[in-house]
């Protein structure tokens, strides 16, 4: 069995990835024309998704949200989305949505859920993936905005509407300040979790576990320049969901082969990493290659990748019972994989 086929065939969670960015560029493009949203110019649709940081990035990706505007919109990206996680081997996904640009568009949070939700379900039945949603807070919008956030999502929460996010760019905007608000959603039952340490520094990071009470941290890669928050995030078992194409676009580590790429360091120091692909059309990538580009760029062999996919399951926000039996299937299945004689096809 070569990479490729490893990867595919490994059972595994995807834990961060954005709706929004996860429109391929042909669905973008067909409801952009339908919902008359005027587009910058381009030859092929894939070429408006080229960025070179995430500022730019952050206005196609709005631009996307834009283009969903009924039910039947929701219903179709959250679809094809739960389709690539499934056709990458994803077992089960927690996926984020950024439901204020759909409402500063005028669209309401029932037309939001009914599609999304519908959505799930649907997955859940055609390719056996289990699913859950986790509405994420613009951090770039006024804190009056993330208490409306609050008061509109929380009706909605159910076992599939299950925590909360913070998302958009952390650089300028810190995520204390989102305190009270977390609060009101912790003790409404929600699960908790931030972008951070991702642009910003890793005093972030520390927010969002100690002020915040996150229960996991997206990206976080600026943790490594504060040891004694790497050391307690590795005795508190901190799970971190880790990009890896997203850093090579959307920030300033580009190359994952380089010993200093916090991937790498992180691995290497022992923090818990959960490997997912943020916004897989818009980054170029799915799930599996996500896990095939960490192997090849880190040398990392097939046994550390059976151990991030566990890493999935560990860190996924599913009742004990289910994570248990999960685990003993998932464990027999990459034993068998891990059995399977290794080939290097050539190209791969
Ligand atoms: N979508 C929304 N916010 C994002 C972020 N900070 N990084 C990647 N994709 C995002
Ligand atoms: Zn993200």
């Amino acid at each position: 069995m070569d990479l490729e086929q490893f990867v595919r065939a490994l059972p595994k969670a995807e834990l961060h990835l954005h709706l929004a960015g996860a429109v391929k560029a042909q669905t973008f493009r067909r409801l952009a024309r339908k919902n008359n949203v005027q587009l910058p110019p381009f030859r092929d649709i894939e070429d408006l998704y080229r960025y070179d940081n995430l500022v730019d990035f952050l206005q196609i990706y709005d631009l996307v949200a834009r283009s969903v505007v009924d039910a039947d919109d929701f219903h179709l990206i959250a679809y094809e989305a739960l389709e690539h996680v499934a056709n990458a081997g994803g077992r089960y996904a927690e996926f984020f949505f950024s439901p204020q640009v759909h409402q500063d568009a005028g669209i309401s949070y029932e037309t939001m859920f009914s599609g999304i939700l519908k959505a799930m379900d649907d997955a859940e039945k055609d390719f056996g993936l289990v699913s859950r949603l986790i509405p994420a807070i613009n951090r770039e919008l006024s804190l009056d905005r993330s208490f409306e956030f609050l008061d509109l999502v929380l009706p909605f929460r159910s076992e599939k509407v299950i925590g909360i996010g913070l998302d958009y760019d952390e650089e300028p905007f810190p995520p204390a300040p989102f305190k009270p608000v977390y609060d009101k959603a912790r003790k409404a039952g929600m699960r908790l979790t931030a972008h951070a340490g991702e642009g910003g520094p890793a005093a972030n990071v520390r927010d969002a576990l100690d002020l915040l009470h996150v229960e996991r941290i997206d990206h976080g890669y600026r943790v490594m320049e504060d040891a004694e928050l790497v050391a307690r995030c590795i005795a508190d078992d901190i799970a971190f969901t880790v990009c890896p194409s997203s850093t090579v676009i959307l920030t300033h580590w580009r190359d994952l082969t380089d010993a200093d790429h916090p991937i790498r360091t992180m691995l290497d120091a022992g923090l818990k990493l959960v490997v997912d692909t943020d916004d897989p059309p818009m980054l170029q990538t799915d799930l599996a290659k996500e896990y095939r580009l960490l192997a090849e760029t880190m040398s990392l062999d097939r046994g550390t990748l059976a151990r991030l996919a566990l890493n999935s399951l560990d860190a996924a926000w599913l009742d004990d019972s289910t994570r248990r039996d999960w685990r003993a299937d998932w464990s027999k299945q990459i034993d068998r994989l891990l059995a399977e004689p290794e080939e290097v096809r050539a190209g791969h």
